[in-house]
């Protein structure tokens, strides 16, 4: 296993020009949803920043890649977006806690919050 090849998923948060953007969403703080989301997944799961993943029109976006042995399995990254408040975020890493792509149901509600890739 490579280094960078964890047991769990990888949760990519775009932080860029609209996504984390505070002239964009003023109302969210922006970095507390990082650390929110590393204090509930870390270290079982990595939680990264990533550049603009070109799908502004949906930010904040945020890619759940699956655990390496779901991946292989055939799971694909679940791809979110509009994620702007708590409620949504923690459902997002109870899902990600649970198993994330492949190994855990997305809930009716959290799949209203799914977009697809750009
Ligand atoms: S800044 Fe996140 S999709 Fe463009």
């Amino acid at each position: 296993m490579r280094d960078d090849e964890a047991d769990g998923c990888t949760v990519t948060v775009c932080r860029d020009c609209c996504c984390g953007s505070l002239s964009k969403h003023p109302a969210v703080d922006h970095d507390r949803q990082i650390e929110r989301l590393r204090a509930a997944l870390a270290p079982a799961h990595r939680v990264r920043t990533s550049l603009c993943l070109d799908a502004c029109s949906q930010s904040n976006v945020l890619v759940v890649q699956p655990a390496p042995d779901a991946r292989r399995a055939g799971a694909r990254p679940v791809w979110f977006g509009l994620v702007l408040d708590d409620p949504v975020l923690d459902d997002i890493a109870g899902w990600v806690a649970a198993g994330g792509p492949g190994r855990a149901e997305l809930s009716a509600v959290l799949e209203l919050s799914r977009i697809d890739p750009p």
